[in-house]
Order: C-alpha cells, then structure tokens, then sequence
C-alpha cells in the first residue's frame, strides 16, 4: 500500500480529484467505483470544479457505487443514489444511464445482488474504486466478521455505524438497518483503488490498518492484499500512527 500524508481534508480532496481526473483522462472509458459518507464530498467538489473550468468529460465514464441503503428509493434525499446526483451526477456531463448503485427498493434482493455483481462482470470490472473506511474498518458496507470472499450481499448495519451515519438523518430511527453492499472481494476485483482517511475520528482506524493483522474481523485490512492501493491520508487521521517496524 502507497501511504500520503496531506495536511488536511482539503489537500486530500484536491489530491484525490487529480488522481481520477488523471485516471480519466488516460482513459476515457474509465469504469470508476465511487462511494458514499462524508469522507468523499470534497473530492467531488473539486470534480466538479474541474469539469466547469477545465472542461474534463465523463461522457465515456461508467460508475458503479459500493452500496445502498435497503427501503429507500432513488428520490428519497437520504438514499446514496440521491447523494451521488446531488454531489456529483448532476453537475457534471456523465451520462447517468451508466451511473450504477444498487437499488434498494427491489422485492428480491438475491436477484438485486446478483445483477448488480454481473453488471460490473459485463462491464469489464471496475478501473479504479474509491474508498472511505468506518471507524470500525469497513469498507463499502462490509462490517467486521464479513467473509473475504464475498460478493454483493446484503448486511445487518452495526449499531456503531447507524450512530455514525445518523448525522445525516433527521432522528436515528430513520437510518436504516440494513443495506446492500458490493462485497470484499467485489471490491478487491479492482484494478486499483484509491482510500481516503481524513480526521482524528479514523485515527484508530488507520493505525489498526496498517499496524493490526489481515483479519475479518477489520475488513479494510484485507486491502493489504491487493497489489495496488494508494491511501491519501491526513494529518488528523494520522497523527501518532506509526507503521510496524
Ligand atoms: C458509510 C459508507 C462507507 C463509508 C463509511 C465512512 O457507512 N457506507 O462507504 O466509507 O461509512 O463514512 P464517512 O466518510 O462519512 O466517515
């Protein structure tokens, strides 16, 4: 893993923009894995920022997210498909027909999950995934205890993570329980992936990733196996955190 150190939330956004403007403009046709949380949101300013004044199009760009809550539609303001189209999607020239999350509103989420698994197949898998990390160490909505070998699945959300992602919900008993989650190793099909750490809330987190072992029980850690992760962290969230000697 390719550890950088930024100062703060805004050098981490703006160096995480140039990497997937870079990525984009190397191929047009990128397939781009994005994600949710608060974590992304300044990244997605700056792309947005950049197509305005640059000019770079995502016209050829196919995006998959990591995830979705289950019982909300795309119109409901606290799904991730209406977040996606609010902080990215709508300002900028993508096409959204080849903007993929999975829907959590279906009947049959066994078909659901294995539509969405065989979607990014037939797309020739994802180029470059975007990550943010709980402070429990899941990545997507994969919780702690999930099999590295999953594919999309649906999840039991923890209590931790529903407080956590309460913030953006009017009361906590709105945040959904369950969500569906492409799976760890839908995730580690990658080719290349991009996780973002910022704040001293991830300060644990991030030490566990780098100092603690591959284990389920932290499902980041399982990046450690992927030969191509960068990690763009900042000085909150890194802090004290030493790398194994
Ligand atoms: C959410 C999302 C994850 C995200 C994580 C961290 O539950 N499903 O994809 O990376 O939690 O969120 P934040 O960036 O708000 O800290």
């Amino acid at each position: 893993m390719k550890i950088i150190e930024v100062k703060d939330y805004e050098q981490m956004s703006q160096m995480a923009a140039e990497y997937m403007i870079r990525k984009v403009k190397e191929c047009k046709a990128t397939n781009l894995g994005l994600a949710t949380g608060g974590t992304p949101v300044g990244m997605y300013k700056k792309l947005i920022e950049d197509h305005r004044l640059q000019g770079t199009s995502y016209q050829e760009v196919t995006t998959f997210n990591l995830d979705e809550y289950i019982g909300l539609s795309g119109t409901n303001k606290n799904s991730y498909r209406y977040y996606m189209n609010e902080n990215l999607f709508d300002h900028i020239d993508v096409q959204k027909d080849k903007t993929f999350i999975p829907h959590g509103d279906v009947q049959d989420f066994e078909v659901e999950c294995q539509r969405y698994e065989k979607l990014i197949e037939a797309n020739g898998g994802i180029d470059l995934q975007i990550l943010g990390i709980g402070s429990n160490g899941h990545i997507g909505f994969n919780e702690p205890g999930t099999s590295f070998d999953s594919k999309t699945h649906v999840v039991d959300l923890k209590s931790s993570t529903i407080e956590a992602n309460a913030r953006f919900f009017n009361r906590i008993e709105e945040v959904p329980t369950q969500a569906v989650t492409m799976g760890i190793s839908s995730i580690m099909r990658s080719k290349e992936i991009l996780l973002l750490i910022s704040g001293e809330g991830k300060k644990e987190a991030f030490h566990q990733l780098l100092n603690g072992d591959v284990t389920e029980n932290f499902p980041a850690s399982v990046l450690k196996n992927h030969p191509c992760v960068t990690i763009i962290a900042d000085e909150a969230a890194v802090s004290g955190v030493k790398l194994r000697s």
